[in-house]
């Protein structure tokens, strides 16, 4: 990752440039409005990767008190294989353990390698399996969690 590359919290100003984002990553985005929306509101957050040019990758998450559920993470293509998803989880899990959030899950597809490698390498286990899951390929998801230790 470059120098000039840093992490911050998204705000409801960004809607439009997270929902851009979204699209090259993913074959289906939210809408800026609903971005906007969620971003107003307690309980949705977003972390990006950014750099002078804008925005390069993201991890979008939803809490309650203990809890968090990674809704979304993704990397611009052409930025790939360069450690860019493995800094954005690990800042996310440093965040999680000092807002006292002791266990992280989240769904993924069973043919989406990537990421389990992703996650498996930075601790996350297999919780669980949904089948069908995905309606347009009805493709089974997993559930990958990881347990924090509180601090302190
Ligand atoms: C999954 C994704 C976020 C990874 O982003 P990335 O910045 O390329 O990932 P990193 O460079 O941090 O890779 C970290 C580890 O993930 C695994 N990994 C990442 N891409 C991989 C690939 N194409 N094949 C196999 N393993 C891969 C490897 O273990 C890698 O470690 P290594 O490079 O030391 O081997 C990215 O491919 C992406 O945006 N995919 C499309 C969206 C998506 O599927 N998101 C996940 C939804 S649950």
């Amino acid at each position: 990752m470059n120098d000039d590359e840093r992490i911050v919290f998204l705000t409801p100003e960004r809607a439009e440039e997270l929902e851009s984002l979204e699209r090259s990553c993913f074959f289906h985005s939210w809408g800026r409005e609903e971005f906007r929306q969620l971003l107003s509101g307690k309980n949705f957050k977003a972390i990006a990767l950014t750099k002078t040019e804008g925005l390069i990758g993201y991890l979008s998450f939803m809490h309650v008190p203990d809890e968090a559920e990674i809704l979304n993470l993704g990397v611009l293509p052409e930025a790939r294989r360069r450690g860019r998803a493995r800094k954005l989880l690990n800042f996310f899990i440093d965040y999680c353990r000092k807002n006292g959030i002791s266990r992280i899950f989240l769904e993924v597809r069973v043919s989406n390698k990537a990421a389990i490698n992703l996650y498996q390498s930075l601790g996350f286990n297999l919780a669980g399996r949904r089948t069908d899951y995905y309606p347009e390929t009805k493709e089974d998801a997993l559930i990958y969690e990881l347990k924090l230790i509180k601090e302190g």
